[in-house]
């Protein structure tokens, strides 16, 4: 490795703006963290930078669905997912949002650029189109009958049961996930880019060292199949960038996404003085590096680089594909709790935990990351806590307490601290390499060793012996010193454990510090730096997360009915649009001058609504507190007299007195979608 200071940029997928972060993500943003910090620990120049990826059209649905514009969902998610991290120690040097002044006049310079060479077209192509919210729709927003075998309610690109894929126009039965409507068939006039064109120089940029194996053999495959022409237009309505000259078509999400690297660079530069033409010109000597998951792979390694090239721009140093987390050997399941969002986990357990369990896991292939929980509490307390953590409990109050906080002037064994030495250079490479379990693996056999020779030398008993002071200083010194090298080498993975052993240890710690021993030296007094993991927390997050994301439930059909004539008929298009939820009455109260109203606050598993019913000749309110009843969770808020009534309660039976309402105990929970 070059000890010359390497100028690098580094980049982690943007995650989209229309729904949280979970563990899924952070496996990414927690690699991407790891090698920053290694990388600026060796005194490199890093740069990292992200953002939320604000455009297309589940943005715009979901924004629409929540009543707010999309600029103003992207906001609060954007700032959401920035915190998110942050609490995971994830630090970027610039945290951005495509939907910017620098990714729009990027995407159009790029675009502009693309077009002038000739990398443009435009045709004229037939798709599903919803009659109703008059919007293109994208597959996975047409669902129908699967043309192979016939399954019903499959997705518009694929089918869950027989494994087929086709194109959504050839559906038996296609309707709009949108709006329920039949979708009909138009044109409209596509804007392409000639990812052909870049065929020699893709195949050549695939053989440098820019992409790990698995991922350029598969690349190949691609090749072999002949590449297309990319369709990089998207019709009016659709949240994003308008194509310049073009009104009403919009770039495709996938095109402005990745412009938000540099989009974010941008911001970055222009606050504090970076060139950024000497990370993203055409003959830049700086580093670029995309950290992506594999799913993504064809937009990072194919059309990306080939848009860089054709716009002048420089290509990535390299692709360093990740694959996706299991949780408990299985995908992550919603029902199951498995699905865990980065800040249900942020409520139970502590961020480090699962920086060092995905450390100790990732390596630079794309194998899938397991996060097995028993394995997970096993590593993190037998590691951490019991190895790393402990050498320096066991031996801080004897230092502190016998001999005024300082550190001996002698190094007892200088071998040891030798062969600690000595292994940085190799657990420096893992970390370059991305062979994090490695390098962690080689960390724990360290402090095995450390721990050995606390052991054998045992100063709990010495300390007993007049005769063995100042070797009981020198074992204990040591034994810091072991523990002052091992968090050298670990500072990346645990910055926050890290930064705590800075105070105590009274140093900064550089990955250079792991040359020198402190001798002489004052430490401060020693605090509990990190806790067990305590597997009730973990059982807790799960729960939380079977919560959050409630299972559906099926209504008794006993239930009673009421027996009031069935009025006229609806669609059952009509009906799939009701949303009904089970939600606990938390507050119940009278409202005053209304004869028949209470106000409810319910509880629909995380979310409180207020409601007024029209139950008051059947309950007392305080009778009601704590019963579950259903409610029509998407009706649009109602102004009342009285106050905003954001939803409907409804209760079965005869009427009067006899309006019938669940108790806890006949199995709903609040939240849960009722069938
Ligand atoms: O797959 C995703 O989550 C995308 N939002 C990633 C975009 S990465 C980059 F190209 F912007
Ligand atoms: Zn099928």
């Amino acid at each position: 490795m070059s000890s010359q200071p390497r100028k690098i940029l580094v980049t982690s997928a943007l995650p989209y703006a229309n729904g949280s972060i979970h563990l899924g993500h952070l496996l990414e943003h927690i690699q991407t963290d790891i090698w920053t910090r290694f990388q600026r620990m060796c005194g490199h120049e890093i740069y990292s930078v992200c953002a939320d990826d604000a455009h297309g059209t589940p943005v715009m649905l979901k924004a629409q669905e929540l009543g707010i514009t999309p600029e103003e969902m992207v906001a609060r998610t954007r700032a959401e997912h920035h915190q998110d991290l942050l609490d995971f120690f994830v630090e970027y040097d610039n945290y951005h949002v495509t939907h910017s002044d620098e990714n729009k006049e990027l995407s159009e310079l790029i675009y502009n650029r693309l077009n002038d060479a000739g990398y443009i077209s435009k045709r004229t192509i037939s798709q599903l189109f919803d009659p109703e919210k008059k919007m293109f729709l994208p597959d996975r927003f047409v669902k129908g009958t699967c043309p192979s075998c016939g399954a019903e309610d499959q997705n518009g690109d694929s089918c869950d049961n027989c494994g087929a894929t086709y194109d959504p126009t050839e559906m038996k039965n296609p309707r709009s996930v949108v709006s329920g409507a039949t979708p009909i068939l138009k044109d409209s006039e596509h804007f392409f880019f000639d990812l052909p064109q870049f065929s020699d120089m893709l195949q050549t940029w695939l053989k440098s060292d820019a992409l790990q194996s698995e991922i350029s053999n598969k690349l190949e495959e691609w090749f072999e199949k002949g590449l297309q022409q990319w369709d990089i237009s998207r019709d009016a309505p659709y949240f994003g960038f308008e194509i310049p000259g073009a009104p009403n078509k919009f770039f495709y999400v996938w095109v402005d996404a990745p412009v938000g690297y540099m989009a974010s660079f941008k911001n970055l530069c222009d606050r504090s003085g970076i060139n950024f033409d000497e990370y993203w010109g055409a003959d830049s000597d700086a580093e670029l590096y995309h950290f992506i998951g594999k799913d993504i792979t064809y937009f990072h390694c194919l059309f990306w680089p080939a848009m860089l090239e054709g716009a002048g721009f420089r290509k990535p140093t390299g692709v360093n594909v990740h694959g996706f987390v299991t949780v408990n050997g299985a995908k992550m399941s919603k029902s199951k709790g498995t699905f865990i969002k980065g800040r249900t986990y942020l409520e139970h357990l502590n961020p480090e935990y699962l920086r060092y369990y995905f450390a100790s896991k990732l390596g630079a292939n794309v194998t899938d990351i397991d996060l097995n929980f028993e394995d997970f509490a096993q590593k993190v307390n037998s590691d951490l806590v019991g190895k790393v953590v402990n050498i320096a409990s066991r031996c801080a109050s004897f230092i502190t307490k016998r001999f005024d906080g300082k550190l001996s002037d002698n190094v007892l064994e200088p071998e040891l601290v030798a062969e600690f030495q000595n292994a940085q250079a190799s657990i420096a490479q893992a970390f370059e390499e991305r062979q994090y379990h490695k390098a962690i693996r080689e960390i724990m056999a360290l402090a095995d060793k450390a721990n050995q020779f606390i052991d054998a030398n045992a100063p709990w008993v010495t300390i007993k012996d007049e005769s063995k002071q100042a070797f009981t200083h020198d074992v204990c010194s040591l034994g810091i010193n072991l523990f002052r090298l091992l968090m050298v080498y670990l500072k990346p993975v645990v910055p926050k454990l890290a930064e705590q052993a800075e105070a105590f240890l009274n140093d900064n710690l550089s990955w250079s510090s792991a040359q020198t021993v402190l001798t002489g030296h004052e430490i401060n007094k020693f605090k509990a730096l990190m806790q067990r993991v305590d597997m009730d927390k973990v059982n807790a997050m799960v729960d939380d997360s079977k919560e959050n994301l409630a299972p559906t439930v099926t209504l008794d059909p006993n239930s009673p009915l009421v027996k009031d004539p069935i009025s006229d008929t609806i669609e059952f298009d009509d009906f799939a649009k009701i949303d009904l939820r089970i939600a606990k009455i938390v507050v119940a109260e009278h409202v005053e001058k209304a004869d028949k109203l209470l106000r409810l606050e319910l509880d629909l598993g995380g979310e409180t609504r207020q409601v007024f019913a029209g139950i008051k000749s059947a309950y007392q309110p305080e009778d009601l507190v704590g019963k579950l009843t259903v409610m029509v969770a998407n009706l649009a808020p109602r102004k009342m007299r009285f106050g905003m009534s954001e939803g409907m309660v409804l209760a079965a039976g005869p009427g009067g007195k006899d309006l019938w309402i669940m108790e806890p105990h006949e199995g709903a929970q609040p939240g849960m979608k009722v069938k």
